[in-house]
Protein backbone atom coordinates (compact mmCIF):
# COMPACT_ATOMS: atom_id res chain seq x y z
CA UNK A 1 0.00 0.00 0.00
CA UNK A 2 2.66 2.37 0.92
CA UNK A 3 3.92 1.46 -2.02
CA UNK A 4 0.97 2.30 -4.43
CA UNK A 5 1.06 6.03 -2.58
CA UNK A 6 4.85 6.28 -3.45
CA UNK A 7 3.27 5.89 -7.14
CA UNK A 8 1.42 8.44 -7.01
CA UNK A 9 3.98 10.62 -5.57
CA UNK A 10 6.45 10.14 -8.43
CA UNK A 11 3.35 10.17 -11.14
CA UNK A 12 2.18 14.01 -9.30
CA UNK A 13 6.46 15.13 -9.40
CA UNK A 14 6.25 13.75 -13.02
CA UNK A 15 3.08 15.78 -14.13
CA UNK A 16 4.12 18.96 -12.48
CA UNK A 17 7.49 18.95 -14.67
CA UNK A 18 5.93 17.86 -17.96
CA UNK A 19 2.78 19.64 -17.05
CA UNK A 20 -0.66 18.18 -17.65
CA UNK A 21 -1.88 18.61 -21.21
CA UNK A 22 -5.13 19.90 -22.29
CA UNK A 23 -7.61 17.72 -23.48
CA UNK A 24 -7.29 19.37 -27.10
CA UNK A 25 -8.77 17.79 -29.73
CA UNK A 26 -6.74 19.05 -32.42
CA UNK A 27 -8.49 18.66 -35.98
CA UNK A 28 -5.93 16.42 -37.40
CA UNK A 29 -4.39 18.17 -40.77
CA UNK A 30 -4.74 17.64 -43.87
CA UNK A 31 -0.62 16.84 -44.28
CA UNK A 32 0.59 14.48 -42.59
CA UNK A 33 4.22 15.40 -42.44
CA UNK A 34 4.99 18.60 -40.35
CA UNK A 35 7.18 18.68 -37.10
CA UNK A 36 5.48 17.90 -34.12
CA UNK A 37 4.45 20.74 -31.02
CA UNK A 38 4.92 20.37 -27.69
CA UNK A 39 1.43 18.61 -27.59
CA UNK A 40 2.20 15.59 -30.30
CA UNK A 41 4.70 13.92 -27.99
CA UNK A 42 2.64 14.25 -25.00
CA UNK A 43 0.87 11.12 -24.48
CA UNK A 44 1.90 9.69 -21.08
CA UNK A 45 3.64 6.96 -22.52
CA UNK A 46 6.20 7.56 -20.18
CA UNK A 47 3.84 7.96 -17.14
CA UNK A 48 3.23 4.20 -17.63
CA UNK A 49 6.63 3.28 -16.48
CA UNK A 50 7.68 1.82 -13.28
CA UNK A 51 9.65 3.46 -11.51
CA UNK A 52 13.10 2.80 -9.83
CA UNK A 53 12.17 3.75 -6.36
CA UNK A 54 8.78 2.24 -6.74
CA UNK A 55 7.54 -0.77 -4.95
CA UNK A 56 9.70 -3.42 -4.77
CA UNK A 57 10.92 -6.58 -3.51
CA UNK A 58 14.17 -8.18 -4.31
CA UNK A 59 12.67 -9.90 -7.17
CA UNK A 60 11.81 -6.62 -8.58
CA UNK A 61 14.17 -4.47 -8.44
CA UNK A 62 15.23 -3.16 -11.71
CA UNK A 63 18.28 -2.03 -10.55
CA UNK A 64 19.63 -5.83 -9.65
CA UNK A 65 22.45 -7.18 -11.46
CA UNK A 66 20.65 -9.24 -13.71
CA UNK A 67 16.81 -7.74 -14.14
CA UNK A 68 14.64 -10.73 -14.31
CA UNK A 69 14.93 -10.49 -18.11
CA UNK A 70 18.37 -12.16 -17.84
CA UNK A 71 16.50 -15.34 -16.88
CA UNK A 72 14.63 -17.02 -19.38
CA UNK A 73 11.07 -18.82 -18.39
CA UNK A 74 12.49 -18.76 -14.67
CA UNK A 75 9.47 -20.57 -13.23
CA UNK A 76 9.79 -23.46 -15.55
CA UNK A 77 13.57 -23.67 -16.42
CA UNK A 78 13.13 -25.09 -19.79
CA UNK A 79 15.63 -25.49 -22.55
CA UNK A 80 14.90 -23.46 -25.91
CA UNK A 81 14.04 -26.91 -27.42
CA UNK A 82 11.73 -27.86 -24.72
CA UNK A 83 10.62 -24.36 -25.10
CA UNK A 84 9.60 -25.31 -28.86
CA UNK A 85 8.19 -28.46 -28.05
CA UNK A 86 6.06 -27.50 -25.60
CA UNK A 87 4.45 -24.78 -28.10
CA UNK A 88 4.07 -27.66 -30.71
CA UNK A 89 2.21 -29.48 -28.56
CA UNK A 90 -0.02 -26.48 -27.03
CA UNK A 91 -1.33 -26.32 -30.41
CA UNK A 92 -2.78 -30.07 -30.32
CA UNK A 93 -4.09 -30.49 -26.62
CA UNK A 94 -7.43 -29.75 -27.20
CA UNK A 95 -7.33 -25.77 -26.84
CA UNK A 96 -10.19 -23.61 -28.36
CA UNK A 97 -7.47 -21.60 -29.73
CA UNK A 98 -5.60 -24.21 -32.26
CA UNK A 99 -4.07 -21.42 -34.25
CA UNK A 100 -0.81 -20.51 -33.36
CA UNK A 101 0.53 -17.41 -34.62
CA UNK A 102 1.83 -17.71 -37.98
CA UNK A 103 4.85 -16.01 -39.19
CA UNK A 104 5.91 -13.94 -42.50
CA UNK A 105 9.29 -14.68 -44.34
CA UNK A 106 10.61 -11.12 -44.37
CA UNK A 107 13.81 -10.94 -46.55
CA UNK A 108 17.01 -9.16 -45.79
CA UNK A 109 18.11 -6.83 -47.44
CA UNK A 110 19.49 -3.14 -46.77
CA UNK A 111 17.06 0.36 -45.96
CA UNK A 112 16.95 3.30 -44.49
CA UNK A 113 16.21 3.24 -40.45
CA UNK A 114 14.57 6.59 -38.74
CA UNK A 115 14.36 9.54 -40.97
CA UNK A 116 15.68 13.20 -41.20
CA UNK A 117 12.42 14.33 -41.56
CA UNK A 118 11.61 13.87 -37.59
CA UNK A 119 8.54 14.52 -36.37
CA UNK A 120 9.23 13.68 -32.67
CA UNK A 121 12.54 15.01 -32.40
CA UNK A 122 13.33 14.06 -28.65
CA UNK A 123 12.29 10.20 -29.16
CA UNK A 124 15.20 10.15 -31.30
CA UNK A 125 13.54 9.72 -34.86
CA UNK A 126 16.50 10.57 -36.90
CA UNK A 127 18.90 10.56 -38.06
CA UNK A 128 18.68 8.59 -40.84
CA UNK A 129 20.95 5.40 -41.72
CA UNK A 130 21.50 2.94 -43.92
CA UNK A 131 21.33 -0.53 -41.68
CA UNK A 132 21.74 -3.72 -43.60
CA UNK A 133 19.34 -7.28 -42.08
CA UNK A 134 19.44 -10.90 -42.37
CA UNK A 135 16.20 -12.66 -43.61
CA UNK A 136 13.71 -13.13 -40.83
CA UNK A 137 10.25 -14.32 -39.37
CA UNK A 138 8.39 -12.02 -37.78
CA UNK A 139 4.78 -12.60 -36.65
CA UNK A 140 1.67 -11.77 -38.43
CA UNK A 141 -0.39 -10.88 -35.59
CA UNK A 142 0.40 -9.49 -32.48
CA UNK A 143 0.43 -11.98 -29.33
CA UNK A 144 -3.36 -12.34 -28.42
CA UNK A 145 -4.83 -13.57 -24.97
CA UNK A 146 -5.65 -16.84 -26.36
CA UNK A 147 -2.04 -17.45 -26.99
CA UNK A 148 -0.63 -15.79 -24.21
CA UNK A 149 -3.57 -18.03 -22.54
CA UNK A 150 -1.96 -21.09 -23.93
CA UNK A 151 1.29 -20.28 -22.71
CA UNK A 152 0.34 -19.56 -19.19
CA UNK A 153 -1.76 -22.63 -19.34
CA UNK A 154 1.39 -24.56 -20.10
CA UNK A 155 4.38 -23.32 -17.83
CA UNK A 156 2.14 -21.54 -14.98
CA UNK A 157 4.00 -18.91 -15.86
CA UNK A 158 2.87 -15.46 -13.70
CA UNK A 159 3.18 -11.66 -15.49
CA UNK A 160 5.26 -8.70 -13.77
CA UNK A 161 1.90 -6.95 -13.21
CA UNK A 162 0.71 -9.96 -10.90
CA UNK A 163 3.73 -10.02 -8.85
CA UNK A 164 3.86 -6.62 -8.14
CA UNK A 165 0.15 -6.63 -8.10
CA UNK A 166 -0.81 -3.51 -10.19
CA UNK A 167 -0.10 -2.43 -13.56
CA UNK A 168 -1.23 1.01 -15.55
CA UNK A 169 -4.89 1.47 -16.56
CA UNK A 170 -6.26 4.35 -19.11
CA UNK A 171 -8.65 6.42 -16.07
CA UNK A 172 -11.32 6.40 -18.86
CA UNK A 173 -11.81 2.76 -19.14
CA UNK A 174 -11.98 1.83 -15.30
CA UNK A 175 -15.44 1.47 -13.62
CA UNK A 176 -16.68 4.20 -11.51
CA UNK A 177 -15.99 1.64 -8.70
CA UNK A 178 -12.44 1.12 -8.98
CA UNK A 179 -11.88 5.27 -9.76
CA UNK A 180 -13.58 6.03 -6.45
CA UNK A 181 -10.52 3.66 -4.76
CA UNK A 182 -8.41 6.19 -6.12
CA UNK A 183 -9.48 9.62 -5.87
CA UNK A 184 -6.47 10.88 -4.85
CA UNK A 185 -4.27 9.80 -8.12
CA UNK A 186 -6.92 11.15 -10.53
CA UNK A 187 -5.97 14.71 -9.46
CA UNK A 188 -2.47 14.64 -10.28
CA UNK A 189 -1.42 12.11 -13.19
CA UNK A 190 -2.90 12.98 -15.97
CA UNK A 191 -4.71 10.03 -17.00
CA UNK A 192 -2.80 6.82 -16.65
CA UNK A 193 -3.53 5.42 -13.15
CA UNK A 194 -1.56 2.77 -10.99
CA UNK A 195 -4.48 0.23 -10.97
CA UNK A 196 -4.39 -2.49 -8.06
CA UNK A 197 -4.94 -6.16 -9.56
CA UNK A 198 -5.00 -4.86 -13.27
CA UNK A 199 -3.30 -7.70 -15.17
CA UNK A 200 -3.28 -9.67 -18.39
CA UNK A 201 -6.22 -11.03 -17.35
CA UNK A 202 -8.30 -7.63 -15.80
CA UNK A 203 -6.62 -5.33 -18.51
CA UNK A 204 -8.93 -2.60 -17.87
CA UNK A 205 -9.48 -2.87 -13.64
CA UNK A 206 -9.77 -5.99 -11.77
CA UNK A 207 -13.67 -5.93 -12.05
CA UNK A 208 -13.05 -6.31 -16.02
CA UNK A 209 -12.09 -9.81 -17.71
CA UNK A 210 -10.55 -11.01 -21.24
CA UNK A 211 -13.63 -13.52 -21.72
CA UNK A 212 -14.70 -11.18 -24.95
CA UNK A 213 -11.38 -10.10 -26.01
CA UNK A 214 -9.42 -13.29 -25.92
CA UNK A 215 -8.68 -12.85 -30.12
CA UNK A 216 -7.64 -8.98 -28.90
CA UNK A 217 -3.39 -8.41 -28.32
CA UNK A 218 -2.29 -9.23 -24.75
CA UNK A 219 -2.62 -6.46 -22.41
CA UNK A 220 -0.34 -5.97 -19.09
CA UNK A 221 2.62 -8.06 -20.32
CA UNK A 222 6.29 -6.43 -19.78
CA UNK A 223 9.58 -6.91 -21.84
CA UNK A 224 10.58 -9.54 -19.73
CA UNK A 225 7.27 -11.45 -20.21
CA UNK A 226 7.32 -11.05 -23.78
CA UNK A 227 11.13 -12.17 -23.88
CA UNK A 228 9.90 -15.05 -22.02
CA UNK A 229 6.62 -15.62 -23.73
CA UNK A 230 8.36 -16.13 -27.36
CA UNK A 231 10.92 -18.10 -25.89
CA UNK A 232 8.60 -20.49 -24.69
CA UNK A 233 7.31 -20.11 -28.38
CA UNK A 234 10.64 -20.89 -29.95
CA UNK A 235 10.97 -16.95 -31.07
CA UNK A 236 12.21 -14.01 -29.64
CA UNK A 237 11.89 -10.31 -29.90
CA UNK A 238 12.60 -8.16 -32.90
CA UNK A 239 15.09 -5.74 -32.74
CA UNK A 240 14.03 -2.13 -33.10
CA UNK A 241 15.26 -2.49 -36.60
CA UNK A 242 13.95 -5.31 -38.03
CA UNK A 243 10.29 -4.35 -36.79
CA UNK A 244 10.80 -1.06 -38.50
CA UNK A 245 11.99 -2.66 -41.92
CA UNK A 246 9.37 -5.01 -41.43
CA UNK A 247 6.79 -2.53 -40.75
CA UNK A 248 8.43 0.01 -43.59
CA UNK A 249 7.95 -2.50 -46.05
CA UNK A 250 10.52 -1.13 -49.00
CA UNK A 251 8.96 1.96 -48.71
CA UNK A 252 10.96 5.09 -48.65
CA UNK A 253 10.41 7.63 -45.41
CA UNK A 254 6.97 6.91 -45.64
CA UNK A 255 4.95 7.67 -42.29
CA UNK A 256 2.82 4.11 -42.49
CA UNK A 257 3.48 0.85 -43.44
CA UNK A 258 1.42 1.79 -46.85
CA UNK A 259 2.65 5.21 -47.75
CA UNK A 260 2.26 8.99 -46.38
CA UNK A 261 -1.66 9.08 -46.34
CA UNK A 262 -3.43 8.22 -43.21
CA UNK A 263 -7.00 7.44 -45.31
CA UNK A 264 -5.70 7.19 -48.73
CA UNK A 265 -9.32 5.50 -49.90
CA UNK A 266 -11.03 7.52 -46.85
CA UNK A 267 -11.22 3.86 -45.04
CA UNK A 268 -9.69 3.13 -41.12
CA UNK A 269 -6.13 0.99 -41.91
CA UNK A 270 -5.49 0.94 -37.87
CA UNK A 271 -6.76 1.21 -34.68
CA UNK A 272 -6.34 5.11 -32.85
CA UNK A 273 -7.83 7.43 -30.84
CA UNK A 274 -10.67 9.58 -32.46
CA UNK A 275 -12.22 12.07 -30.97
CA UNK A 276 -12.05 13.99 -27.41
CA UNK A 277 -8.74 12.60 -25.68
CA UNK A 278 -8.50 10.67 -23.49
CA UNK A 279 -11.88 11.30 -22.33
CA UNK A 280 -13.84 9.89 -25.55
CA UNK A 281 -12.81 7.65 -28.24
CA UNK A 282 -15.36 7.97 -30.44
CA UNK A 283 -14.21 4.76 -32.44
CA UNK A 284 -15.13 6.14 -36.07
CA UNK A 285 -12.35 3.65 -36.71
CA UNK A 286 -14.80 1.16 -35.03
CA UNK A 287 -13.06 0.63 -32.17
CA UNK A 288 -12.70 2.46 -28.43
CA UNK A 289 -10.34 -0.22 -27.20
CA UNK A 290 -8.24 -2.27 -28.54
CA UNK A 291 -9.49 -4.81 -31.71
CA UNK A 292 -8.87 -8.37 -32.53
CA UNK A 293 -4.90 -9.38 -33.78
CA UNK A 294 -6.57 -9.83 -37.13
CA UNK A 295 -9.17 -6.88 -37.67
CA UNK A 296 -8.43 -4.14 -40.89
CA UNK A 297 -6.70 -5.58 -43.95
CA UNK A 298 -2.91 -6.23 -43.85
CA UNK A 299 -1.39 -3.25 -43.60
CA UNK A 300 2.21 -3.97 -46.03
CA UNK A 301 2.40 -6.43 -48.67
CA UNK A 302 4.21 -8.65 -45.92
CA UNK A 303 0.68 -9.24 -44.86
CA UNK A 304 1.12 -7.60 -41.67
CA UNK A 305 -1.88 -7.05 -39.06
CA UNK A 306 -1.77 -3.98 -37.01
CA UNK A 307 2.09 -3.24 -36.74
CA UNK A 308 0.55 0.26 -36.16
CA UNK A 309 -2.08 0.64 -33.68
CA UNK A 310 -3.91 -1.31 -31.63
CA UNK A 311 -1.51 -1.94 -28.90
CA UNK A 312 2.26 -0.86 -28.61
CA UNK A 313 4.86 -3.68 -29.14
CA UNK A 314 8.46 -4.36 -27.20
CA UNK A 315 11.06 -4.71 -29.31
CA UNK A 316 14.34 -6.31 -27.82
CA UNK A 317 16.52 -3.35 -27.92
CA UNK A 318 17.80 -0.57 -24.70
CA UNK A 319 16.10 2.38 -25.28
CA UNK A 320 18.86 5.38 -26.70
CA UNK A 321 17.90 8.42 -28.19
CA UNK A 322 21.20 9.13 -30.05
CA UNK A 323 21.89 7.02 -33.07
CA UNK A 324 25.06 7.02 -35.23
CA UNK A 325 24.42 7.81 -38.92
CA UNK A 326 26.92 4.95 -40.44
CA UNK A 327 25.67 2.42 -41.96
CA UNK A 328 25.39 -0.75 -39.44
CA UNK A 329 24.21 -4.12 -40.52
CA UNK A 330 21.81 -6.50 -37.80
CA UNK A 331 21.98 -3.75 -35.11
CA UNK A 332 20.81 -4.59 -31.65
CA UNK A 333 20.93 -1.24 -30.04
CA UNK A 334 22.55 0.26 -27.21
CA UNK A 335 24.45 -2.32 -24.77
CA UNK A 336 22.94 -1.37 -21.90
CA UNK A 337 20.34 1.13 -20.70
CA UNK A 338 17.47 2.12 -18.43
CA UNK A 339 14.40 1.42 -20.22
CA UNK A 340 13.31 -0.56 -23.34
CA UNK A 341 11.96 0.22 -27.07
CA UNK A 342 8.51 -0.06 -28.07
CA UNK A 343 7.23 0.85 -31.19
CA UNK A 344 3.79 1.38 -33.47
CA UNK A 345 1.66 3.12 -31.26
CA UNK A 346 -1.86 1.78 -29.86
CA UNK A 347 -5.63 2.15 -29.71
CA UNK A 348 -4.64 5.44 -27.40
CA UNK A 349 -2.94 7.80 -29.91
CA UNK A 350 -4.28 10.83 -31.53
CA UNK A 351 -1.92 12.81 -33.49
CA UNK A 352 -2.45 15.61 -31.17
CA UNK A 353 -0.74 13.90 -28.58
CA UNK A 354 0.76 10.92 -29.36
CA UNK A 355 1.74 10.77 -33.51
CA UNK A 356 3.46 7.60 -32.83
CA UNK A 357 1.25 5.20 -35.14
CA UNK A 358 4.32 5.35 -37.60
CA UNK A 359 7.00 3.04 -38.64
CA UNK A 360 9.82 5.36 -37.51
CA UNK A 361 8.31 6.46 -34.21
CA UNK A 362 9.21 5.07 -31.01
CA UNK A 363 8.39 5.42 -27.44
CA UNK A 364 9.88 3.91 -24.24
CA UNK A 365 9.57 1.73 -20.57
CA UNK A 366 11.34 0.24 -18.16
CA UNK A 367 11.50 -3.44 -19.06
CA UNK A 368 9.26 -4.19 -16.11
CA UNK A 369 6.57 -1.83 -17.00
CA UNK A 370 2.97 -2.87 -18.17
CA UNK A 371 -0.03 -0.74 -19.08
CA UNK A 372 -3.53 -1.19 -20.86
CA UNK A 373 -2.14 -0.30 -24.52
CA UNK A 374 1.24 -2.28 -24.20
CA UNK A 375 2.07 -5.68 -25.84
CA UNK A 376 4.10 -7.45 -28.58
CA UNK A 377 4.69 -9.67 -31.26
CA UNK A 378 7.75 -12.13 -31.91
CA UNK A 379 10.14 -12.42 -34.41
CA UNK A 380 12.39 -15.88 -35.18
CA UNK A 381 15.81 -16.12 -37.01
CA UNK A 382 14.47 -19.57 -38.41
CA UNK A 383 11.02 -20.81 -38.50
CA UNK A 384 10.42 -23.03 -35.17
CA UNK A 385 9.39 -26.58 -36.60
CA UNK A 386 5.63 -26.60 -35.57
CA UNK A 387 5.15 -23.49 -37.61
CA UNK A 388 6.64 -25.55 -40.94
CA UNK A 389 3.52 -27.59 -41.39
CA UNK A 390 0.25 -25.57 -42.41
CA UNK A 391 -1.38 -25.97 -39.28
CA UNK A 392 -5.35 -28.30 -39.10
CA UNK A 393 -7.38 -26.77 -41.34
CA UNK A 394 -4.42 -24.18 -42.99
CA UNK A 395 -3.47 -20.73 -41.36
CA UNK A 396 -6.91 -18.96 -41.03
CA UNK A 397 -7.59 -15.77 -39.00
CA UNK A 398 -8.84 -17.88 -36.13
CA UNK A 399 -7.52 -16.09 -33.62
C1 LIG B 1 11.10 21.46 -38.89
O1 LIG B 1 12.19 21.74 -38.04
C2 LIG B 1 13.43 21.79 -38.69
C3 LIG B 1 14.51 22.06 -37.66
O2 LIG B 1 14.22 21.40 -36.47
C4 LIG B 1 13.43 22.87 -39.77
O3 LIG B 1 14.66 22.84 -40.45
C5 LIG B 1 12.31 22.62 -40.72
O4 LIG B 1 12.22 23.67 -41.63
C6 LIG B 1 10.98 22.50 -39.99
N1 LIG B 1 9.93 22.11 -40.92
C7 LIG B 1 8.71 22.65 -40.89
C8 LIG B 1 7.76 22.12 -41.90
O5 LIG B 1 8.39 23.51 -40.08
C1 LIG C 1 -6.42 -22.85 -20.42
O1 LIG C 1 -6.86 -23.75 -19.45
C2 LIG C 1 -8.22 -23.55 -19.06
C3 LIG C 1 -8.51 -24.49 -17.91
O2 LIG C 1 -8.19 -25.79 -18.25
C4 LIG C 1 -9.12 -23.79 -20.25
O3 LIG C 1 -10.47 -23.56 -19.91
C5 LIG C 1 -8.73 -22.84 -21.36
O4 LIG C 1 -9.49 -23.07 -22.51
C6 LIG C 1 -7.25 -22.98 -21.69
N1 LIG C 1 -6.90 -21.94 -22.63
C7 LIG C 1 -6.44 -22.16 -23.84
C8 LIG C 1 -6.17 -20.97 -24.68
O5 LIG C 1 -6.27 -23.27 -24.29
C1 LIG D 1 -16.65 -10.62 -17.85
O1 LIG D 1 -17.14 -9.30 -17.90
C2 LIG D 1 -18.46 -9.20 -18.41
C3 LIG D 1 -18.81 -7.74 -18.45
O2 LIG D 1 -17.89 -7.05 -19.18
C4 LIG D 1 -19.42 -9.97 -17.56
O3 LIG D 1 -20.70 -9.93 -18.16
C5 LIG D 1 -18.97 -11.39 -17.40
O4 LIG D 1 -19.79 -12.08 -16.50
C6 LIG D 1 -17.53 -11.46 -16.93
N1 LIG D 1 -17.06 -12.83 -16.97
C7 LIG D 1 -16.46 -13.39 -15.94
C8 LIG D 1 -16.03 -14.81 -16.13
O5 LIG D 1 -16.24 -12.79 -14.89
C1 LIG E 1 -18.60 10.62 -27.03
O1 LIG E 1 -18.67 11.25 -28.31
C2 LIG E 1 -19.80 10.89 -29.08
C3 LIG E 1 -19.70 11.58 -30.40
O2 LIG E 1 -18.43 11.66 -30.87
C4 LIG E 1 -21.07 11.23 -28.36
O3 LIG E 1 -22.17 10.78 -29.11
C5 LIG E 1 -21.07 10.59 -26.98
O4 LIG E 1 -22.20 11.03 -26.27
C6 LIG E 1 -19.82 10.95 -26.21
N1 LIG E 1 -19.82 10.22 -24.96
C7 LIG E 1 -19.49 10.77 -23.82
C8 LIG E 1 -19.50 9.87 -22.62
O5 LIG E 1 -19.15 11.94 -23.71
Amino acid sequence: MEGFQFYFLVLFLASCVVGVAPNADVAASEHEKHNASKSDSNCGCDSTSRQTSAPTSDNHNINSKCERGCDTVSSTKITPQEAVDNAHRSTDNNSPYPRTNQMVFIKGGTFIMGSDNQIIVADGEGPARKVTLDSFFLDVHETSNAEFELFVNATGYITEAEKFGNSFVVETFLSKDVKDKITQAVAAAPWWLPVEKADWRHPFGPDSNISESMTHPVLHTSWNDAVNYCKWAGKRLPTEAEWEYACRAGKKDKLFPWGDKLMPDKKYRLNIWQGLFPKNNSAKDGYVKTCPVTAFPAQNHYGLKNIVGNAWEWVADWWHVRHSDQDVTNPTGPVSGVDRVKKGGSYMCIKSHCYRYRCGARSQNTPDSSSSNLGFRCAATTLPNYLMAEPPGGAKDEL
